[in-house]
């Protein structure tokens, strides 16, 4: 395929693909799907195994370097973790500087970039052991931050990480917890945002993993490209879908419940009304993690004793879609994003806050593909060409005689 690539160079063709459809930009050992069949296998793995048996640093790890631990790597991993989930003070004042109202996923994306400006000597991206550093600061420190953004926009005093705590835990406590009032953190909450976590820790070359391996393609350090690929989550066709499904399902309520006006307004193509959480480049018969997702969101919010009229609305709006020619003609599906927003909304998290939650769930496999990226001598910096459209040669004219 390169060898391929190189040669149509040569002759001055150029693929035009927009949106890289049907694009390989690299090749990879990370991740498997196949759209057609609805499967998703981390590392070999398929995911209802991994969501069933295992833990989001388990996870993490396989992700990363490729296997699954032992209990002595898993143990060596967790702690090394729970080191490094400390904020530099001065990282904390960094917050003050944002608005009240501020949208967590910009504060998240700006307080990882500035990341790097406190470990300015362990940036070279060949350097193993600062990579390493880096990715196990990374792992400990977004949870932190994330909370911190959070307690931000509730004007609340920040808490320290507790390092007795698992990754979830920790991350819950400080963002729910108070200084002066113990926190207990819920055994079935923290289950069900690590379940989360596992499923969206991966997907290939999604949008916002192409722009991790190609803003880490021009040599940019770990900290720089992760902040890239926020940047490129917010975006609600990518993993802001989870907020604006929320949006949409209050939309419809607001507007009396009315499923199927919603539905009629989106096969009219309305600009800017879509079936959110419906939809995907890739799975065209059914999202795997949707379906663990939907079993999940029942059992949770029955079991948090949660009665919400949202959920009634997503399951009425799935039947009326998925019974639909014009859905189902364009292969629509709900996706991964259809039902998290519910489950976050029931754990207690602002819809604001759902994309940063996505951000977490998927940092591992970012880095899982900054590595494979920065150690495949394959690798060149990304660079596409285009197809030019404008003036052909003119004249420049004086500005008076224009
Ligand atoms: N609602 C209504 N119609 C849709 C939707 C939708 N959610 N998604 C696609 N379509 C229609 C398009 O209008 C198009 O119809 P047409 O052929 O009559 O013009 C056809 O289906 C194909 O759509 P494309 O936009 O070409 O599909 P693409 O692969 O480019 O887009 C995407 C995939 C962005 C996910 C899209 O389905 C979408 O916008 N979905 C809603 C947003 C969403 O849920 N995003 C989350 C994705 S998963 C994730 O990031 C975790």
């Amino acid at each position: 395929g390169i060898e391929l690539g190189k040669l149509l160079a040569q002759t001055g063709y150029i693929t035009y693909d927009p949106g890289f459809v049907n694009t390989g930009s690299t090749s990879s050992a990370i991740t498997y799907i196949d759209g057609d069949a609805g499967i998703l296998r981390y590392r070999g793995y398929p995911i209802e195994q991994l969501a069933e048996n295992s833990t989001f640093i388990e996870v993490s790890y396989l992700l990363i370097y490729g296997e699954l631990p032992t209990q002595a790597q898993l143990d060596d991993f967790t702690q090394k973790i729970n080191r490094h989930t400390l904020l530099h003070e001065d990282l904390k004042r960094f917050f003050d500087g944002f608005p009240r109202d501020a949208h967590p996923m910009p504060v998240l994306s700006s307080a990882v970039s500035a990341l790097s400006t406190f470990y300015q000597d362990a940036l070279n991206p060949f350097d193993e052991p600062n990579v390493e550093l880096s990715t196990v600061r990374l792992l400990a420190k977004l949870p932190t931050l994330a909370a911190y953004a959070y307690k931000k926009s509730t004007g609340q005093p920040f808490l320290y990480p507790d390092n007795s705590l698992g990754l979830v835990e920790n991350f819950l406590r400080m963002t729910f917890g108070l200084p002066a009032e113990p926190y207990e953190v819920d055994p079935d909450v923290a289950k069900a945002l690590d379940l989360l976590f596992i499923l969206h820790a991966d997907h290939e070359q999604n949008c916002s993993t192409s722009t991790v391996r190609l803003v880490g393609s021009s040599e940019a350090n770990l900290f720089a490209s992760i902040s890239a690929g926020i940047n490129a989550l917010f975006g609600p066709l990518h993993g802001g879908a989870n907020s604006a499904v929320l949006e949409m399902l209050e939309g419809i309520r607001a507007d009396g419940g009315d499923v199927s006006n919603f539905v009629a307004r989106v096969k009219n193509k309305e600009k800017g009304v879509r079936l959110m959480g419906f939809g995907h480049r890739v799975y065209k018969n059914y999202d795997p993690r949707a379906k663990i997702i939907k079993a999940t969101a029942d059992q949770i919010l029955n079991k948090l004793g949660v009665n919400d009229q949202l959920l009634d609305i997503a399951k009425t709006l799935e039947e009326t879609a998925l019974s639909d020619d014009y859905f189902v003609e364009r292969k629509l599906y709900p996706n991964v994003d259809f039902y998290t927003g519910l489950i976050y909304r029931a754990l207690g998290f602002p819809t604001k806050f759902f994309t940063v939650l996505f951000a977490l769930g998927r940092l591992p496999g970012w880095i899982a593909h900054w590595r494979e990226m920065i150690n495949d001598p394959a690798t060149k910096i990304g660079r596409p060409r285009q197809i030019y459209t404008g003036e052909k040669e003119r004249e420049y004219t004086r500005i008076s005689e224009r």
